[in-house]
């Protein structure tokens, strides 16, 4: 039986009230430490209902707001940016400073002469830093996030991403037309790693995984195919993670609550940002990091190992297309597994739809992950 119904997956006021309850009242992830480097540097994160701005102040503190300028709630700043000196709202220059407080207010005297300035400040959400990573709680007096994390950190790769460099051209956004759980599902579907990524992830020895459910939060480790790791210094495509000594190589894929899916690999680090847009529409941010190298050695890395895939792993796609954008055909687990969560949100409203049987092993993440849904919306909380 599902546990979830299916509106769960195609419904605006299901969407509207997990965006209260479970995105209103989680931690989530804001981005890297190097975002914000300097201060005045800024990004905004939308949490549910609440657009959340944070700062770093001239203090090298990061500070955490809600986007909403205290005269007449318009959003204050977009996206990111740098070097902000301070916060002015774009619709009648309401000024605040990198604290949050109100500083200036234009025609104070004629329009506001009862105004008292100093008594208004910028909303505060709580902010935090945790495994390099920038963490924003909507709430002003949020649980703390170690508490949050309580659990799932020793089941987290060894890797140090503050270490790690972003390569520019390792950041991808996608849009999947699917509900944001269809793509959480589909990332800890242990069940579809042998078959839709059968030419994909086969470096990875699935019948060997280890997986299951800290508190929400889900760990997942998997090692390596003999093949591949007697190769590996040919066949890995970016420099091997200095972290990943024997004892722990292999790929560690957890999903931090409620929306971050990490992929700790022998050679990379990403992040795996899923932000609902509507009920069937999710917005995917996926950011990479590698060891540091010169781009001589990027390049020349990723020539060798593709040559060696083809000689050792033998490589080829498992569908055959004349269409050069086929997904299936890609050779790309990401496209593989964007199609077919797009495949399986369209089936969700046809009247014939129901699920037949759910693996006892390989899909109890998925069964797990729902009831973890289902005890938040039953929650009070909004
Ligand atoms: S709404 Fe921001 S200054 Fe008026
Ligand atoms: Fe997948």
């Amino acid at each position: 039986m599902p546990i979830l119904p299916i509106e769960a997956y195609t419904s605006q006021e299901w969407l509207d009230r997990e965006k209260r309850i479970i995105f209103g009242n989680s931690w989530q992830f804001a981005g890297f430490m190097e975002d914000l480097s300097d201060p005045g540097d800024y990004l905004t994160v939308q949490c549910g209902f609440q657009n959340i701005l944070l700062v770093k102040g001239r203090d090298q503190r990061i500070r955490a707001f809600h986007n909403l300028c205290r005269h007449r709630g318009t959003q204050l700043l977009r996206a990111v940016g740098k070097k902000q000196k301070a916060l002015t709202c774009p619709y009648h220059d309401w000024t605040y400073d990198l604290s949050g407080q109100l500083i200036s207010v234009p025609e104070k005297e004629k329009e506001f002469p009862d105004l008292e300035i100093d008594k208004i400040c910028l909303h505060k959400a709580s902010v935090d830093i945790w495994r390099g990573m920038i963490w924003v709680h909507p709430k002003a007096d949020a649980p703390s996030i170690i508490h949050y994390f309580d659990g799932i950190a020793e089941h987290l790769g060894p890797h140090d991403p503050m270490r790690l460099i972003e390569y520019p051209d390792t950041k991808i956004e996608k849009l999947i037309k699917a509900n944001w759980k269809i793509v959480v599902e589909n990332y800890i579907d242990v069940y579809h790693l042998a078959h839709l990524h059968s030419n994909t992830l086969q470096m990875y020895d699935h019948a060997k995984a280890e997986f299951g459910f800290v508190n929400d939060h889900y760990m997942f480790w998997e090692p390596l195919v003999k093949k591949y790791k007697d190769n590996l210094d040919q066949l890995i495509p970016y420099k091997r993670i200095a972290e990943m000594t024997d004892e722990y190589i292999g790929a560690y894929v957890p999903w931090l609550f409620p929306s971050l899916g990490l992929s700790e690999t022998e050679s990379s680090w990403s992040t795996f940002h899923v932000i609902p847009l509507a009920p069937d529409l999710t917005k995917v941010v996926l950011r990479s990091k590698l060891e540091p190298m010169t781009d001589w050695e990027y390049m020349r890395l990723g020539m060798k190992s593709g040559e060696a895939w083809k000689k050792i792993m033998g490589v080829d796609t498992k569908y055959k297309s004349e269409d050069p954008n086929d997904p299936m055909a890609s050779g790309d687990f990401m496209e593989e597994d964007i199609f077919a969560c797009e495949q399986q949100q369209k089936s969700l409203t046809n009247p014939l739809f129901s699920i037949a049987a759910s693996a006892k092993q390989g899909e109890s993440p998925i069964r797990n992950f729902q009831q973890i849904i289902a005890g938040w919306m039953k929650t009070e909380q909004n």
